[in-house]
């Protein structure tokens, strides 16, 4: 499999649509990837500040978008500190576009896709500060623990199945590759059709290393913060654990007498779907900011 250059950027213009963008006000990309939808933005004239947590994303954004924006390597989780620090205290729009981008799920050595077999397995979003890896989780948790971890992407059922295969597997040898983990799932029943056995627990496991859920809930009221009277937050999740945050939370906002544009999600279009596998599962919420 060929490495992308760039990340394959969703409904990029359904979110400049979004974040109604205006010259010169000012902007966060939370999640800047390889800057596909920074650029547009910074194209339409926005000064945006761009953050990722992954040194890669942040290299290959540098010589993509040749000083068009400002860019910061850091967790989104502190997005208050980095915002301040960076002179975008107050922002007219901020995005989320959540999860990995194609350049993680391409790297075959970065244990993220099980079409390498032999890789570590690793799934560490930034491998320079987190210590733990995939495999360690996999090695260390105890069974409640790897069940509710499986939970977050599968049924109870097939949680309790998988966590069975990982404590007898263990029992006889350490899971280091993603060959292993390949092992382990063979024959798990989803109960999705058309969905790859090994696909909701490599996810499960990715979400874990890199603690993606309590990010994002720590992040979003952070970004809130951030926006003026008239902002607004876009953002794209990519499974329902991501999403009902992100619709909790917009809810409670909306319930304090904020604006909620999107009662439903926004899905891209037809056409985006057949041509990036990814944007199929794409699901956009936009709230505005009405209160200061
Ligand atoms: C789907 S990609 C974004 C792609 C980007 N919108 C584009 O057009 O290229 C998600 C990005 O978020 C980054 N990311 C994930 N969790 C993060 C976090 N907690 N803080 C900062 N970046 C994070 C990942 O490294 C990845 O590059």
């Amino acid at each position: 499999m060929n490495q992308p250059k760039y990340h394959e950027s969703v409904m990029v213009s359904e979110v400049v649509e979004s974040l109604h963008v205006k010259k010169a006000h000012k902007y966060i990309d939370a999640t800047l990837g390889t800057g596909g939808h920074l650029l547009e933005i910074a194209n339409l004239g926005g000064d945006v500040l761009g953050i990722d947590m992954d040194p890669e994303m942040v290299r290959i954004s540098e010589s993509r978008l040749a000083g068009k924006a400002r860019l910061v390597q850091g967790n989104f989780i502190n997005i208050d500190k980095i915002a301040e620090d960076q002179g975008y205290g107050r922002v007219s729009g901020i995005l989320f576009d959540l999860g990995v981008s194609n350049l993680h799920l391409k790297d075959l050595g970065r244990g993220f896709s099980f079409e390498n077999p032999d890789a570590s397995l690793d799934m560490r979003i930034n491998p320079e500060t987190q210590g733990i890896k995939a495999s360690d989780l996999l090695n260390a948790l105890r069974g409640d623990q790897l069940r509710e971890m499986f939970e977050t992407t599968l049924e109870p059922g097939a949680a309790r199945w998988i966590t069975d295969r990982v404590l007898s597997f263990r029992e006889n040898q350490a899971i280091k590759t993603v060959s292993d983990l390949l092992t382990i799932c063979r024959g798990l029943r989803t109960g999705k059709s058309g969905l790859n056995e090994a696909t909701l627990p490599f996810l499960a496991i990715r979400i874990a290393v890199n603690s993606e859920l309590d990010n994002i809930k720590l992040a979003l009221p952070k970004a809130y913060k951030l926006l003026e009277k008239g902002g607004r937050l876009v953002v794209i999740s990519f499974h329902s654990g991501e999403d009902e945050i992100v619709k909790d939370f917009f809810k409670e906002k909306q319930n304090s007498g904020d604006k909620l544009i999107t009662f439903k999600p926004v899905v891209p279009e037809e056409s985006e779907k057949e041509v990036n596998k990814r944007a199929r599962s794409a699901r956009m919420r936009i709230l505005e900011k009405t209160n200061d």
